[in-house]
């Protein structure tokens, strides 16, 4: 991806809605599958949270037994370091086996369907799935023809809800060190400032089905063309700031998003109009948020979204995220497994 270009033309016009919520809430789904951050309760979230990080500190020998002989199958019909790389991490760390199916090098190239795809890893064993796919709503259809765990790792413009919850363990880790359990009061007066591409990002919307329900605020900022209007509409708690240095001075988080180069097309953007206005940058960073962590999911842009300086700097929180990634997803997929009742 090049996005070192100084704009972005093309003939589409500029949307002014979010892609819509995906309507399968009441189908059901294998107890071990996470499709939608807004599908846990708050005690769930608080016993996965409690799992990663009892997974994390117990010992790697015993842990490597718990998932031993399991199969998983990680099935990325878009690239990715940080999702793919700690899943597969995280299940090897308990003991699972993996294996990786990617478009580019899988009869998914000769045009074999998703539903095949998955029927045909079920019958090879896989256990668990774990998804990414380019098509919002694509883990639910996984779901559904296989009646296997399926781990949502990020569809189309629609959730990643993995990335939520290590980003709520990167902000209680912040913020609220040693909680115990998660309830509706756990982030109230918290006020977390999502800023860039909010139209494409999955992320985005993952963090604004989640971060309300435990009493933060969630502040969108970004420029019309990446931020319609209608974004404040997905639940309570969510505003809309387009002033960037108003938004970092009321924020507790900051968290910067790229600009997803591709999924633009047809969007008008002057990239250095979008680095004027809400590029992060040291000077800014200090001046209106000198304390707030800074997260990004990644993969980060350096000077595009945020400068080198406040990557590498003493605020931003990005590798902790990348590390709580790996946690995070040993105990979505203990729980993948735990549930089906094939482990104990
Ligand atoms: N945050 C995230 O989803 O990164 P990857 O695309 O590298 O997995």
């Amino acid at each position: 991806m090049t996005v070192d270009r100084q704009s972005v033309r093309a003939s589409r016009t500029v949307p002014n809605s979010l892609p819509a919520s995906i309507p399968f809430a009441a189908m059901p789904q294998h107890p071990g599958s996470l499709l939608s951050v807004a599908d846990l309760t708050l005690d769930q979230i608080t016993h996965i949270l409690a799992r990663a990080s009892a997974l994390e500190s117990e010992d790697p020998l015993a842990r490597a037994h718990r998932l031993a002989k399991r199969r998983i199958a990680l099935l990325f019909y878009e690239s990715s370091t940080r999702t793919r790389t700690s899943f597969e991490l995280a299940a090897k760390s308990l003991g699972a086996d993996t294996t990786l199916v990617s478009s580019l090098s899988s009869s998914i190239e000769k045009g074999e369907s998703l539903k095949d795809t998955g029927l045909t890893l079920r019958a090879l064993g896989a256990q668990a799935i774990i998804l990414r796919h380019p098509s919002s709503g694509a883990p639910w259809l996984l779901s559904q023809v296989t009646g296997l765990p399926i781990l949502n790792a990020g569809d189309g413009l629609h959730e990643h809800p993995s990335q939520a919850l290590l980003d709520l363990r990167t902000i209680l880790a912040c913020l609220r060190p040693g909680v115990a359990s998660i309830t509706a009061d756990t982030l109230t007066g918290v006020t977390v400032t999502i800023t860039g591409d909010i139209l494409h990002s999955r992320v985005a919307r993952s963090n604004m089905l989640l971060l309300p329900r435990l009493g933060a605020r969630v502040q969108l900022c970004g420029p019309p063309a990446l931020l319609p209007a209608i974004a404040a509409e997905i639940g309570p708690g969510i505003i809309i700031e387009r002033d960037f240095d108003r938004a970092l001075a009321s924020s507790q988080i900051v968290m910067m998003l790229r600009i997803q180069a591709e999924r633009l097309a047809g969007l008008q953007l002057d990239l250095d109009e979008y680095r004027r206005d809400f590029q992060l940058s040291a000077q800014r960073l200090a001046a209106y948020a000198p304390t707030a962590p800074v997260l990004h999911p990644g993969p980060v842009i350096r000077g595009l979204e945020l400068t080198a300086e406040v990557a590498d700097g003493a605020q931003s929180r990005i590798l902790d995220q990348v590390r709580n990634g790996v946690a995070i997803r040993m105990a979505l997929v203990e729980r993948a497994l735990d549930s089906s009742g094939v482990t104990q």
